[in-house]
């Protein structure tokens, strides 16, 4: 196995990303699910993002932003506050227990019209409230057969990071690879593990080199242990298995098991 890097997280992170799905009812049964697989996994955070409404519900129920599972928002609005039907203030999600915010999710640039620059401007937002914005980037499966990934990554993950006066600290990013969102079809570990090297080196460049790199797309229980094996990844953001209690309490038990580990000399 590699060595170990000098700035790795203390913990891995487990994040589900639960998208427009959820009920009230499911939330409920979501949350009390997380809160124990975190309890009984303290070298694991777990972090869930449910939509906006649900938030309250899911913050109360597992006492964020001090207990031992985080909450974050699926992407903040830009401005503080305005004249934005819709919109979502970074300083709202605060005030519901957020610790994290997705900012630029392959879903909110797509149907939102989030480009870099609006992603850029939301993570500065998220900061300013005191949230830790997680960046997603990822290439479609057009931009991979072209030979374009790593360029669209470093594009991405500069528009946000790069080009600044003061460092954007405490902010992580996701690797979402478009192609494997919800399909079922994944980049193998050593090849997600190169696409986080191409973002690692763009964030050392720019100022950031405690900033987590999570990968996300079709995690399961029966691959993340594969994912995780990999020093370069530093936790996963799933979307699907996050949505049964079954299968993101088998993710965090992975996780546990990934962290221990690492830690073996
Ligand atoms: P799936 O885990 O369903 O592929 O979704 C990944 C994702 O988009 C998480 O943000």
């Amino acid at each position: 196995m590699p060595p170990a890097r000098p700035d790795a997280p203390d913990r891995l992170l487990v994040a589900g990303n639960w998208k427009m799905n959820g009920s009230r009812a499911l939330a409920a049964a979501l949350a009390q699910a997380a809160l124990d697989a975190a309890r009984a996994a303290p070298e694991v955070e777990v972090a869930l993002f449910p939509p906006a409404v649900l938030l309250p519900l899911v913050s109360d129920a597992v006492g964020a932003p001090r207990g031992p599972v985080a909450v974050g928002g699926q992407q903040c609005h830009p401005e503080a506050k305005g004249a934005h039907t819709m919109g979502i203030a970074a300083a709202m999600l605060a005030e519901a227990g957020c610790r994290y915010v997705l900012d630029g999710h392959s879903e909110v640039r797509r149907e939102y019209g989030y480009d870099d620059a609006r992603v850029a401007a939301a993570a500065e937002a998220a900061r300013a409230a005191g949230l830790r914005p997680i960046v997603c980037v990822g290439e479609t499966r057009a931009e991979r057969d072209a030979g374009q990934a790593r360029a669209v990554l470093e594009r991405q993950v500069d528009a946000v990071f790069g080009s600044r006066s003061a460092p954007l600290a405490d902010a992580d990013v996701a690797y979402e690879p478009v192609w494997a969102i919800g399909t079922g079809v994944t980049p193998t570990p050593e090849e997600a593990e190169r696409a986080h090297g191409w973002i690692r080196a763009r964030l050392d460049a720019a100022g950031a080199p405690r900033s987590r790199i999570l990968y996300g797309g079709s995690v399961a229980p029966a691959n993340i242990g594969g994912f995780l094996s990999r020093p370069g990844i530093d936790g996963v953001l799933v979307g699907g298995a996050s949505l049964e209690a079954a299968s993101f309490t088998a993710l965090v038990v992975a996780a546990r098991a990934a962290a221990a580990a690492r830690r073996r000399p």
